[in-house]
């Protein structure tokens, strides 16, 4: 029990057996595709191994992007709460809750803040996070929710002027389409007096950006080769591997970083529980991830376009990172 009484709460969108014909529907979609067409969704690589292997990517030296929105969050926090006067925050891809602390720690010197809703797919670290919040911040009402930001928006608590965060450039790992829709979702679903905290990170120097999601110790290598042993526990699979090689590339028209696995030599894999096997030829790739990479104009437009008005926005000169503030403006 925290000192107030107020216990955390945390409601399980995600059952079980939901997640199985997820990660199955998935797989037959994406991974049993022809040659050159294989894919993945990245909400795969966050079990409990990989939510911790993200967390020692943020503490790489070549990961810039959670040092440079932290310092942002640090400098700009009371700023962004004096203008969002939210009572509830609502953030998506909370992931352990860390640079969140910066917001609510704003918030509640604004005085208006009562509760704080984290989502995640990733139950262990939600849970972790939420139990630590709960006594860190006695009197405020922490209400989980273990679910998926494409289809759980609906499923999110509110209450007075709502704040929904979404930080850590995650929006950057949504395809186009995708990312069009959410950002459409999101604002049908804000009223007059709601707001968006966006961070999104920036076009830059292409060696930096490679060697973030390339680094020397090998530390985001295992992160991407961590969905196969994903695979190989929840459908039975029997991937090698060593036998896939870890690839980021820039895509410079595309501004967007790319994560495959390269096979090294001919792999096969048998999938027992979809009772079928993939192969794969020799150097052919598995696209994993994007993470795309944004300029303030760009992110201005992509907001209006999804009924957004920009209020604020935050960098540093010759910035590496930018804080958006948005509302509603219907
Ligand atoms: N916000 C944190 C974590 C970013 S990593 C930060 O800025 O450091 C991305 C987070 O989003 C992970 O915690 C992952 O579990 C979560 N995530 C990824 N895809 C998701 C989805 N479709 N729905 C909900 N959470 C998702
Ligand atoms: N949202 C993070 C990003 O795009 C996720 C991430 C960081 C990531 N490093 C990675 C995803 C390496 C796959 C592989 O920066």
């Amino acid at each position: 029990m925290s000192p107030s009484g107020v216990e955390p709460t945390v409601e399980v969108h995600l059952t079980p057996a939901e997640l199985r014909q997820a990660l199955h529907d998935d797989v037959r979609r994406g991974l049993l595709a022809p040659t050159g067409e294989k894919r993945l969704p990245p909400v795969w690589f966050y079990d409990d191994v990989g939510s911790e292997l993200f967390e020692a990517i943020t503490e790489l030296p070549e990961y810039y992007p959670t040092r440079a929105e932290r310092l942002l969050l640090t400098s700009h926090a009371d700023d962004i709460a004096g203008r969002a006067k939210a009572a509830t925050l609502v953030e998506l891809g909370a992931g352990t809750c860390d640079k969140s602390r910066i917001l609510l720690d704003a918030l509640c010197r604004a005085g208006c803040l009562e509760t704080y809703v984290p989502l995640d797919v990733s139950q262990a670290t939600l849970c972790q996070a939420a139990a630590e919040l709960g006594g860190e911040y006695p009197g405020l009402a922490v209400r989980a929710v273990v679910g998926d930001f494409h289809r759980h928006l609906d499923r999110l608590p509110t209450g007075g002027p709502t704040l929904v965060a979404f930080l850590g450039g995650t929006i950057g790992n949504l395809l186009p389409d995708q990312r069009r829709r959410f950002l459409f979702d999101l604002g049908c679903r804000q009223e007059a007096g709601d707001s968006l905290l966006l961070g999104t990170d920036l076009v830059k120097d292409a060696s930096r950006l490679v060697a973030a999601y390339d680094d020397a110790t090998g530390v985001t290598a295992a992160f991407n080769r961590n969905v196969l042993a994903v695979l190989n526990r929840e459908l039975g699979a029997d991937f090698d591997l060593d036998g896939f090689a870890h690839v980021a590339r820039w895509d410079a028209e595309q501004r967007w970083i790319e994560m495959r696995l390269r096979a090294l030599g001919s792999q096969r894999a048998c999938l027992s529980a979809l009772d079928t096997e993939v192969a794969f030829e020799d150097g052919e790739e598995l696209l994993t991830e994007i993470s795309a990479k944004f300029t303030r104009e760009q992110v201005e437009s992509e907001l209006w376009e999804a009924g957004f008005v920009v209020g604020g926005m935050w960098d540093r000169p010759g910035g590496d990172f930018l804080l958006t503030l948005a509302s509603p403006y219907c």
